[in-house]
């Protein structure tokens, strides 16, 4: 009786709880559903977490069946909370999987934009080349070299003694007054100099080692000159200083045809024409026929045809006495020429300024 009784209670139970179940079923897969998709189909962290707070949220589907269930008998309640629960658990494990996915892709994402290819060929920079006015100079030296000498090198802030007194200026040469030389404030008023020749180079090579002497000096010097097409305040010289035992006037003349010859050509003549500078005796000024106009005359040389390169001649003995040289052992010949003027008529280039104007399609043609 008793189990009887008790049999049909169960039997009441079963029938509520599966009439219940029945109820919110539709509602509760439409939810499951609704729910999975969009978790499954966020394509993003943010919209995962927005996806997250609309299925599982307080504001969710999930959270008014909650609260409906205090509506509902305690026999109820329990079966369909446990539904309710179901679809919790797994709308959260299906939210969890899904954020494993996301963050893995994304950082794959992360790495593959990070990602340093050591194989990749970059266009490279431009290389540029040496100037001109540097090719010039090396290639001078190479000749000069290839003849026997080394080179030296001085300063370009120079001292009055290196480039005017050893080298015999007297007091009132006016190179010295000023009226060429460019002076730096330095030191007493006067005694250092912007050098505005190589010369003084000289002077320190004879300092620096006894005789004989096979040197070559290259290097920028300044005057106070007004840029023509001729000059500029800045330019560069390459000095030469031969010391030895009976060296003469022929030597200097067979070095300077030797040198025309070996660096412009067959068609490029030298010639001496009598000069003065304070350091060589005899002196004179080495010309060369005008490159731009093979001789004819033109802008660039006046109008004569010939282009003065420097100036040469036989070191005086006060120079050798100044640097503690007996002129009666040894002698010597000197001479100082324009490397941008090589330059110049070399590649017949007109106006001297534009080796300063830093105009790239000047300076790429060479
Ligand atoms: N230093 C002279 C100049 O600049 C050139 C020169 C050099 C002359 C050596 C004679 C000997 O004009």
């Amino acid at each position: 009786m008793v189990a009887d009784d008790l049999e049909n209670v169960d039997e009441e139970k079963r029938r509520i709880v599966a009439g219940a179940e029945q109820r919110v079923s539709a509602e509760f897969n439409a939810a499951l559903d609704y729910g999975s998709r969009e978790l499954e189909t966020a394509a993003t962290l943010d919209e995962l977490r927005a996806a997250e707070s609309k299925v599982l949220g307080k504001r969710s589907q999930l959270a008014a069946f909650n609260a409906r269930l205090a509506e509902l008998s305690p026999v109820e309640r329990r079966a369909v909370g446990r539904l309710l629960n179901d679809i919790r658990r797994r709308l959260t494990d299906l939210a969890a999987d899904r954020l494993a996915e996301l963050q893995a892709s994304e950082r794959a994402a992360r790495l593959e934009a990070e990602r340093l290819d050591l194989t990749e060929v970059l266009p490279r920079p431009r290389r540029g080349h040496l100037n001109l006015v540097t090719r010039t100079r090396d290639e001078l030296e190479d000749v000069f070299v290839g003849m026997g000498y080394t080179v030296a090198e001085g300063p370009e802030a120079e001292t009055d003694w290196h480039s005017f007194e050893a080298l015999n200026f007297p007091k009132g040469h006016p190179a010295r007054s000023g009226f060429d030389t460019l002076y730096l404030a330095w030191g007493e008023p006067g005694s250092t100099l912007l050098r505005p020749h190589t010369s003084p180079v000289q002077i320190r090579v004879m300092q620096d080692q006894p005789p004989p002497i096979y040197s070559i000096m290259p290097g920028k010097v300044y005057r106070k000159d007004t840029p023509d097409a001729r000059h500029t305040a800045s330019f560069n010289q390459i000095e030469g200083l031969v010391v030895d035992r009976g060296i003469t006037f022929g030597d200097l003349a067979g070095t300077i045809e030797e040198f025309t010859g070996a660096y412009f050509g067959p068609d490029v003549h030298a010639r001496l024409r009598p000069a003065y500078f304070p350091f060589t005796e005899p002196s004179a000024e080495f010309e060369i026929t005008c490159a731009i106009c093979a001789g004819a005359g033109c802008r660039t040389c006046s109008g004569t045809g010939w282009i003065e390169l420097g100036g040469c001649g036989m070191v005086h003995p006060n120079v050798l006495a100044a640097v503690g040289l007996d002129a009666e052992e040894w002698s010597g010949f000197a001479f100082g020429f324009g490397i941008d003027r090589c330059a110049q008529m070399r590649h017949g280039i007109s106006d001297m300024r534009v080796l300063l104007d830093n105009d790239i399609r000047f300076i790429s043609q060479f």
